[in-house]
């Protein structure tokens, strides 16, 4: 089972057994991480869901949506290793695949 790492807004670090075959924001719900609200639930139009991700993986991140990118522009928070965390399919080869919850907007 592939591995993800959450840093919490209070940089508290939990690793957790992923389900491939699920978005990384469900994989952090399903954990019971409360602060990722994924409002919309999973369908690209909150924001709440929004995650920096580690640098390292961004080369096996599936491409930005111009939606996706267009929702992350609303957030005061932004930077470039922004990504909402429902749009990335968490699967084996993003085993050990850091997050980290972003600041409330
Ligand atoms: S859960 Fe709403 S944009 Fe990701």
């Amino acid at each position: 089972m592939p591995k993800l790492i959450v840093v919490t807004r209070e940089g508290e670090e939990r690793e957790i057994d992923g389900s491939a075959g699920l978005s990384v924001m469900e994989v952090i719900r399903d954990a019971g991480i409360d602060e990722v609200l994924a409002l919309c639930g999973g369908c690209c139009s909150c924001a709440t869901c929004h995650v920096h991700v580690d640098p390292a993986f961004a080369d096996r991140l599936p491409p930005m949506s111009e939606d996706e990118n267009d929702l992350l522009d609303s957030s005061a928070t932004r930077d470039a290793n922004s990504r909402l965390s429902c749009q990335i399919p968490f699967e084996d080869a993003l085993d050990g695949l850091t997050v980290t919850v972003a600041e409330e907007d």
